[in-house]
Formats: C-alpha cells, structure tokens, sequence
C-alpha cells in the first residue's frame, strides 16, 4: 500500500483521477492511491472535505434531477448524490445508468445533511457525498442474489447464498461477523500471548489423531499404499510440545473431522487450542476463563468468572445434561419420598423394581393449557418415559392427574404455591434424566419459564473416563484416550474402569459446549493400560501412538489443556444461529463447498498417479 498522504501532497491517483485537495485532517488508514477513505468511515467531522470513495452501488434512488447512489464496501453504507449544481452531464449521464453490485470510485465533497434529511440508522447517516466525478472500475451483470433487501424481505434459501457466495458475503451483516471474528481472533492472541502462551503451528499432513471421529485420509504418491491424516485436533503434537519444553503452548487449528455434520458442527473448523506444563485443572480453567472473559469483553459483554463448578453427575441429574442451559433456575430434583402407599399400583411397583420418581417443580411464567400439558407429555414419551405426571398448586392443594396418581402424602408433603406445576417421571433414573432433560428444554423453548440471567457459563468437571459405546456395546473413551484417570479411582482401573471418573472438563455457555479440556496420561506405563483397556492391542499401541509411549519415557512434564471450538464462540457472539455464518466459506450438511465445488471426481491419471482405484 503506498504511504502517499493526501494531506500534505498530492499526486495523481493510480487510476488517473486528478488531484484531491483536502483540509488537514487525519489520514485515514484505509488511504490508498486510489481513495482516502472508507465508505462507512465518514462523519460529520469530515464535512468540507472533498474524498474519493471506492465501493459497490448498493442501492440508486433516482427522484428526477437528483439521484443517490448509496454506496458500500467494508466499512459501511454512504449516501452519494448526484447533481446539476456540482456534477456535469456526462457525470449525471453515467450515474444514471450504474447498476446495482458495481464497482465505482467516486470523488466528492463531504456536506453535512440537513437535520430532516438525517438518517439515525447509518452510521454515516448525518452526512452525504456531493459527487463531482465518478468512473466505473468493475462493471457487473445483474446479481444472482440480491446484496441489498427491503426492510423485513427474507433472505434467499441457504444453498443459493452458498452457491453466491461472494455475492452473500458482501452483505453487511456477514461483513459484521467476519469483521468481528477477526476482532475475536485478535483478542485471543493477545489475550494468551499476555499469559505467556506460544503460538506454535503444527502439521496438516499427520499420523491419524484419534478424537471419535472419522479422519479425512490423504493419499501419498512417493509412498504407494500410504495416507496421511489430517488432523482431528492437534492433540498429540501439543503433547509432544509440553515434552519439548515449550510449556504453554497455543494455536488457531484448523480441524477436519468427517462426521455427520449437525447445525453445530462443520467438517473443517477451527479450534483455540492451548497446552500447558506443570499445571493443576484449577490452572487450567483459569486460563480458559481468561480467554472467555476477554472474547466476551471484545463483544461488549461483562461476564465474570470464575465459573461454578458442576460435576458431570451433578449435572446429569439436575438437568439430565452435561451442556445445562443455567440462564434458567428450573431443576430436576427427587421425589420419590413422596410416593404415598396410597398412591398407583404402577407406581408403587416401579418404585419396588428400582425406578425413582424425578419432578421439574415451577411457577410457569405464562399459562400452561391442558393441551400444552399434553404436548409436554409427548415429549417425555419421545424420550423413553411411559407417561408424564402432572400436577398443579391452586387453592391450597395439589391437583390433576399425578396428585391423584401420587396419593395423599405427595399432597400433604409438597408444599406449593398458587398456579405452581410439578411434572414428574417415574423410571428408571437414566430414563427420568433424559425425560425430564427434554422436558426441561421444551419448557424452555415454549417460554414457560424466564431466564434468570442471560449469560450463564458453567464447568462440567469429573466425567467418566470411559462410555460404552451403544452401537457395538464396546468400551470406548469418553474424550480421548490420553485423558487422565481421577487419581482418586486409579485403583478401579483394572477393576471397575466404567466407575473411573476423568480429569476432564468442558465449558458450557447458555447449553452450548464451547470446549473441552483434561489433564493427560503422563506415565507411560497408564497410557498402555488405559489403551489396553480400550481393546488396542500391545502390537496396535507401538503401531499408532510408539512415538507417544516413547517421548512420554523420556521426561515428561505433568501437563494439561483445552480446546475451545472457535466457530461456535463466533456464531454466539455475532447472535448468528448457523456456523456458516461465521465462516467465509462453509460446507453444507452435506460436506459440499458450493460455490467452488468441492469434493470433485478426479481423472484416472491423477488416481494412477496416486495408486488408487476407485471399486
Ligand atoms: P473436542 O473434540 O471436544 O476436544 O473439541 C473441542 C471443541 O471443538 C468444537 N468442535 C467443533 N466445532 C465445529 N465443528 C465440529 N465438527 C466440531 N467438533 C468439535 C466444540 C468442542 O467443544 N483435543 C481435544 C481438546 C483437548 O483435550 O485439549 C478436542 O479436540 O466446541
């Protein structure tokens, strides 16, 4: 970019425009030598100024005489106009004929607009250009999608903004969100350099990383019959790092996890990955705090931490959730004291075999119908439970079908209050957990309950190591398997590994995992035994993770970290309810890049040279 300031000299510009004389104000850093500022950078401070804008037309308004030109690029919107008294006919002659999406550069004098003219919704709504020149750079057919919408018109269906994309991006609003993930990415930066993190790169081309999912394979042609992995997470290399000294280490990954892809997930996507040396969980979650606070602060939000606290059994019984939405109050807690000897026989026998009467006990915001009590009730049952018991608190006493059902001590014992409702599911307590979960989340998303706050981030600590996996009914790791055992259940390892707890711990914001983090396997002799336990062989184990098992016996730091998913941060804070409109350019849910075309057939030459054949 060329230094030229246009306040103390002037020269022609690099398309040949003439001179521009300005008063002495200062230079914008968006000067080149084609303009000297940024459409949405002018205010009323730069009234008298005459400026040269490059941009799109984003909308004309021709009133006969006068025509407006609003015109855009990354900074924002500003109104041009086009007159008799500072314009010329061939000037007036070309802006009358400039379509919508072309590129112009525009010279001009800034003159502020008369108080009813003023426009409170653009942020250079108190001033416009008064254009003495203008020349067409980039010509442009008629948009496939258009970039500028009426108030309240929709956007096009998804697949024709992906299929647009340039065209989608140039919207102001997903302008917004990359202008603000890059803001949030420099703020990571900061924020963890501050704390002594390094930023260290580390492969794409790598060994595969076991993380649950499957791996995108590279084929290598100078070594026949051999792939590559992209990375699942930089998880071992960060390890390796701790090991090689650079204690507190960080990355922005990119991540390739080819897996059935849902509203939150995307086959590429790009984490905040730290590691550290000689490191508590409590050190860990500070750091992580750390980083939240500061994103949160970068989109205007105070949050605090430290976070609470939930162990994932805690967790699961409360709100049948390791993500629980905590903006809102409402618990799942234990009723099954107040199952009366008068109450339902099915009751009392399934309390016999084992079941536990679990309830959500809440004043609803708003009223709850019997019909809204019936829908509820289908929810339960899509989630496994028989039925859903309901009662309500109205003069002085329980009623409707679960009090009647319950029997007179849940009468007697639960105190209550006027419209107060219970819900309860009486099952297994797996079963009532997840019921009641999407119970909980129905009456949340029905609005049967106000939050309490409106941002609630909260720890889940102590989750199990392992979790059987309910397709094969094998034993798998529940995050990685370099996740360290609790060291309080260490000795049921060998014994009783499903009771093993893990120094594993994720963040959840407003029920959104935003990341996950353990302590690792440091002794090599427990990393074998948990890779045994998971059914790898001794030969497997040399095979995938030999240069782990033998970095780990060559001094190994006690260590530990995290890994942030920083799409999803991004979509949160920009109020976005898709990924894909916080990535410039996302795959679909059916890992399609549309506007470029990818995955695509290739030739045999290309498949021969790479000693594949395709059955
Ligand atoms: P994990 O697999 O839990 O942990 O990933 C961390 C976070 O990354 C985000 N994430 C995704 N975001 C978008 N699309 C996806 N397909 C996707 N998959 C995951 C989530 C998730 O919480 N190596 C460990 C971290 C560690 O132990 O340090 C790991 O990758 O927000």
């Amino acid at each position: 970019m060329s230094s030229y300031d246009w306040n103390v000299a002037q020269r022609p510009g690099a398309s040949g425009a003439p001179h521009v004389q300005e008063a002495m104000t200062p230079r914008s850093i968006f000067a080149t030598g084609m303009r000297t500022h940024l459409c949405g950078e002018l205010r009323l401070e730069h009234v008298g100024l005459n400026v040269r804008l490059g941009g799109w037309v984003h909308r004309t308004r021709n009133l006969g005489g006068l025509l407006f030109v609003d015109l855009r690029d990354r900074g924002g919107i500003v109104q041009v106009s086009f007159a008799p008294d500072h314009a010329d006919s061939e000037v007036l002659a070309l802006a009358e004929r400039l379509s919508s999406e072309t590129v112009i550069l525009v010279e001009g004098k800034v003159v502020a607009r008369p108080e009813e003219g003023r426009n409170p919704e653009l942020s250079t709504g108190d001033i416009e250009v008064r254009a003495t020149r203008v020349e067409v750079l980039g010509p442009a057919v008629t948009p496939a999608i258009p970039v500028a919408r009426a108030r309240g018109e929709k956007l096009p269906a998804e697949e024709l903004r992906l299929r647009h994309r340039v065209l989608d991006l140039r919207r102001p609003e997903m302008q917004q969100n990359l202008i603000l993930r890059h803001r949030l990415l420099q703020r990571v930066r900061s924020t963890l350099a501050s704390l002594g993190f390094l930023e260290i790169e580390t492969p794409i081309l790598t060994k595969p990383t076991p993380e649950g999912a499957r791996d995108y394979l590279v084929p290598s042609r100078i070594h026949r019959g051999e792939f590559y992995a992209l990375p699942q997470s930089p998880q071992l290399y960060k390890q390796l790092l701790m090991m090689a000294g650079f204690d507190r280490y960080f990355q922005v990954a990119r991540c390739f996890r080819d897996e059935d892809l849902r509203a939150d997930r995307q086959p590429e996507f790009t984490q905040i990955d730290i590691e550290a040396s000689f490191v508590t969980q409590d050190d860990v979650l500070a750091a992580v705090e750390a980083v939240l606070v500061a994103l949160w602060d970068e989109a205007g939000v105070s949050i605090e931490a430290p976070f609470p606290r939930l162990s994932w059994g805690e967790a699961m019984a409360r709100y049948g959730s390791d993500k629980p939405d905590l903006r809102y109050a409402l618990s799942i807690e234990d009723y099954t004291g107040l199952v009366g000897t008068d109450g339902a026989e099915f009751l009392q026998s399934a309390i016999r075999d084992g079941s536990r009467l679990r309830g959500l006990k809440f004043v609803p915001a708003t009223e709850v119908s019997r019909r809204a009590l019936d829908a509820l009730a289908e929810v339960a049952r899509g989630s496994g439970a028989r039925s859903l018991l309901w009662a309500r608190y109205a003069s002085g006493r329980w009623e409707g079908q679960g009090a009647r059902a319950l029997g007179t001590h849940f009468g007697t014992q639960l105190s209550g209050s006027d419209g107060e409702l219970f819900l309860g599911v009486a099952e297994p307590e797996r079963v009532a957990a997840t019921a009641l979960a999407a119970v909980r989340s129905e009456i949340i998303k029905r609005q049967y309950v106000d939050p309490v706050r409106d941002h609630a981030f909260c720890w889940i600590v102590d989750f199990p190591l392992f979790e059987i996996d309910p397709e094969t009914g094998a034993r798998i790791f529940a995050h990685h398997p370099f996740t360290s055992p609790h060291p309080e259940d260490i000795a049921f390892l060998e014994t009783d590994p499903d009771r093993c707890r893990a120094l594993h711990y994720d963040v959840v914001y407003n029920g959104n995992e935003l990341g996950s983090g353990s302590i690792r396997i440091t002794e090599p002799a427990l990393q074998a035994s948990v890779f045994s336990i998971l059914g790898i062989s001794r030969e497997e184990q040399a095979r995938r993770f030999g240069f782990l098992l033998e970095a780990l016996s060559q001094g190994a730091p006690p260590h530990g970290g995290f890994a942030l998913g920083f799409d999803r941060i991004a979509m949160l804070l920009a109020g976005a309810t898709s990924l894909r409109d916080v990535i410039a350019f996302p795959k679909t849910t059916a890992a399609r890049a549309l506007f470029e075309g990818a995955p695509i057939p290739v030739s045999e030459a290309e498949l021969a040279a790479l000693h594949i054949v395709i059955r």
